[in-house]
């Protein structure tokens, strides 16, 4: 089933531009969306997109990965073993607020007279630009030019440039730079289980405030998760119209005023600066200081050597990451083509916003850009935005497996408080205890263990990490497999299989079931996967191997164990409709009466209590269906078209992973109508607001898997027997080419797929084999190119 788009602007204010999202118009209906859509970010610090002047404004955020407050988790009934802890990303200080004033007039958006008005998401510069031509009631002409950066080289730091001239006269200009904490931003509608909860009273409390010269410091601290965070801000004006200043502030706040005797034509520019320090170890009194040493070094490299680094860091990462599409009769200007071109870049784009300087942290899945789920860590990072970041920046995605290992600790301590061997990694997480606080479609989400595990295999083979997997991945497939050996057990009802029940697979409409197929699958490849490593550890590295028998205190039959869980696992099959049911259950449960179900009641989670959807046969999100992606060989091309028709019309699409999966089903299947309208969904879920809820946040999870949509889905890529291999999928009457860049092993091969062949490169490296359809193509330095013909047809 598929949602419909519901931003509609009206596109000569919001032209297509294959670099940029463009506003040419201000349209405070589209408020909400656009601090979203036009959020900067670099992973670690993020600010929402509201205007310089610090309004008008739906939800203003400013958020640093990590950075959170906790609170207990109140239930009015307990159990054992429920998580107690709630963690929510905290909207920390403000600091890019600039407001101006001509003649003692506010320039505030709403009410200004524009005669030019372009904002954009400039995606090749990685800056949020602006240029407004105002006239003020008195008939002065004032230009504001802004450009606004959060640094991807200096990852505590952000910039604006600010400049003013008046065109046409004389005027008495105040440019107001300043800061304030403790904001309340949080809109939360306590109806919506997505949305973060606010927090009663104050969540930064001060100490310390003070300002050098220009310079405002404010620091502030966490109660219970004890976090401390400084913020400085620093102000450089440069114009040589005659000018003044006030420096104001209090704990909360902070103010540098420029008063300007503006004269005709006269910029008046200014450079604002700010930096982030967050630490839960150091004093106020350290963290301030480093805020000011590295204040001190970009104020001393300048506004143009931070755009300069920005610009440079942007040019790499298109290098490495960029997915073109054209069309083949090379008509730049067809609109459509230059709108899918835009929206791919601006999922990208934001990918890289969220994770690039994800360091000792994880990949929230608004990312920064919003606060909904609670700036939580789930599975998204692993199954939906891995697969990219291994392709294309490695080593963000071996950050974000080390963060996980250093998980490890709390993992093993969840299990053993649920009573099981190995560790459990939380369902949801900032700290890395568990925060979900409705078990039934959280901790009961296993499959997160064996998802993780996934991604580790696909990183070590795409990059050949070895030494990754044996200092950090070795351990953690040890403690997994554990814990699937202890979850499942051989049951007699199903001939001795090993069965695996009460858990909750991806589908959060079917909760607590038995064998949910997803997950047994999944976990098969977990045990598999540690069998193997242990063994090949055993046999070539016994220093490692001792060494991981020392910490995890390994006994030797436990890997023969773990094989024979794995090769007994009970997969669900369906004799009469030969498809692979979702869990036991599943094909039991009354059909639900989508007919009867009016469009407005989707999600169903806001409109229906969880027992009324638990009971019923409908689906929230790919589930088998994106078992039969990720684990394509383990099913039959047959099977999966079966499966793919009979799960299609159960499945809502309320969560955003599903189209992409769906898309990438269907191209599989050979449905190539229902892959580009999938496609076109989650290509869409942002830019179009598909999901309706683009407001709280970029559905993080939907843009990584609008990159594995074109790379596996229309590229058709497999990469699951240790080598690259390519099927393309096209649709007959579609003109579009299809080019994009990939990784593999320190080596870059670049892809294109044309209408009736594909062009295979090695731009960097010595030697690299692929397979197209079933032919291996070697490519080589000397040799780097290879054309071959695409058959048409086949379904893989
Ligand atoms: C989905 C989960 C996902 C979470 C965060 C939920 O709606 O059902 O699979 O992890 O959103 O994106």
């Amino acid at each position: 089933m598929l949602h419909h788009e519901r931003l509609r602007p009206p596109s000569h204010d919001y032209p297509a531009d294959e670099w940029n999202v463009v506003e040419n118009a201000f349209h405070p209906e589209f408020l909400a969306q656009l601090e979203t859509m036009l959020a900067l970010g670099n992973g670690y610090l993020g600010m929402r997109g509201c205007p310089e002047e610090g309004g008008p404004k739906a939800e203003n955020g400013t958020f640093i990965n990590g950075f959170y407050e906790t609170r207990p988790i109140i239930y009015g009934e307990e159990a054992y073993g429920f998580a107690k802890t709630g963690q929510t990303i905290c909207n920390v200080t403000d600091s890019k607020i600039i407001k101006l004033f001509v003649d003692d007039e506010p320039f505030w958006l709403p009410d200004a007279h524009l005669l030019n008005y372009d904002r954009r998401l400039n995606m090749k510069a990685g800056t949020l630009d602006r240029e407004i031509l105002w006239e003020t009631p008195s008939g002065k002409q004032v230009s504001i030019r802004s450009r606004r950066l959060v640094s991807f080289v200096n990852r505590h730091v952000a910039a604006i440039s600010y400049c003013v001239t008046i065109l046409n006269a004389q005027a008495s200009v105040v440019i107001s730079s300043e800061m304030t904490a403790n904001e309340h931003g949080t809109g939360g509608n306590e109806d919506d289980p997505r949305l973060a909860r606010a927090f009663p009273g104050r969540v930064l409390h001060q100490r310390a405030s003070y300002s050098k010269d220009r310079r405002i410091v404010l620091c502030h601290a966490t109660e219970k998760s004890r976090f401390t965070l400084a913020c400085a801000t620093d102000n450089a004006l440069e114009s040589s119209c005659p000018y003044s200043y006030k420096v104001a502030h209090t704990g909360d706040f902070g103010q540098v005023a420029f008063t300007i005797e503006a004269q005709p034509g006269c910029p008046i520019q200014l450079t604002k600066y700010m930096v982030y320090h967050t630490s839960q170890t150091a004093s106020s009194e350290q963290l301030c200081g480093r805020a000011e040493w590295t204040m001190d070094r970009v104020m001393s490299q300048g506004f143009q050597t931070l755009l300069a680094s920005q610009e440079h860091y942007m040019d790499d990462f298109w290098h490495r990451s960029d997915v073109r599409i054209r069309d083949i009769r090379e008509d730049r200007t067809k609109r459509s083509t230059i709108e899918v071109q835009q929206a791919i870049r601006f999922n990208l784009f934001h990918i890289l916003q969220a994770s690039a300087r994800a360091e000792d942290t994880g990949v929230a899945a608004k990312g920064l850009t919003g606060q909904a789920y609670e700036g939580h860590y789930f599975w998204d990072t692993e199954i939906y935005l891995l697969p990219f970041l291994t392709y294309t920046s490695p080593r963000i995605a071996r950050n974000l497996l080390a963060f996980r290992y250093k998980m490890l600790p709390q993992a093993r301590a969840r299990a053993k408080e649920l009573g099981h061997r190995g560790a459990m990694f939380p369902w949801r997480t900032i700290s890395g205890e568990e925060a979900s606080a409705y078990y039934a479609a959280g901790t009961a989400q296993y499959h997160i263990n064996a998802d993780i595990m996934y991604a580790l295999r696909k990183y070590v083979q795409a990059t050949g990490d070895e030494s990754f997997l044996r200092d950090y991945g070795a351990e953690m497939l040890v403690e997994t497999a554990r814990l699937w050996a202890d979850l499942g057990f051989y049951s007699d009802a199903k001939g001795g299989k090993f069965c695996i029940n009460g858990v909750t697979g991806p589908d959060e409409y079917n909760a607590v079931v038995n064998n949910n197929a997803y997950t047994n699958l999944m976990a098969r490849e977990n045990l598999r996967y540690a069998a193997q490593v242990v063994e090949f550890l055993r046999k070539t590295e016994p220093d490692a191997y001792n060494s991981l028998v020392h910490k995890t205190a390994l006994e030797p039959s436990e890997a023969t164990a773990w094989t024979r869980a794995a090769e007994n696992m009970y997969v669900p099959y369906d004799e009469k409709l030969e498809i692979i049911p979702q869990d036991d259950s599943f094909l039991n449960r009354e059909p639900w009466d989508f007919q009867n179900t009016p469009r407005d009641r989707y999600p169903l989670l806001l409109f229906y209590h969880p027992l009324n959807i638990y009971r019923k046969r409908v689906i929230k999100q790919a589930d088998v269906v994106l078992a039969m992606f990720l684990l394509g060989d383990a099913i039959p091309p047959k099977m999966k078209k079966r499966n793919f028709d009979f799960y299609d019309p159960l499945t809502t699409g309320d969560s955003s992973l599903s189209s992409c999966v769906e898309a990438i089903i269907a191209a599989q299947t050979g449905d190539m109508d229902k892959a580009i309208r999938y496609g076109m969904a989650a290509l869409l879920m942002d830019l179009a607001d598909v999901g309706g809820n683009v407001k709280d946040g970029c559905h993080i999870a939907s843009m990584g898997g609008t990159w594995m949509m074109l790379t596996y889905g229309f590229g058709g890529m497999r990469d699951s027997d240790g080598m690259l291999s390519f099927w393309p999928r096209r649709a007959p009457e579609e003109n579009a080419i299809l080019r994009f860049p990939l990784i593999y092993r320190g080596q870059m091969l670049e892809i294109e797929i044309g209408l009736d062949k594909v062009e295979y490169v090695l731009r960097e490296g010595e030697r690299l084999v692929v397979r197209h359809e079933m032919e291996e193509v070697e490519l080589t330095r000397e040799n780097p190119l290879a054309v071959r013909p695409v058959s048409r047809g086949l379904t893989i």
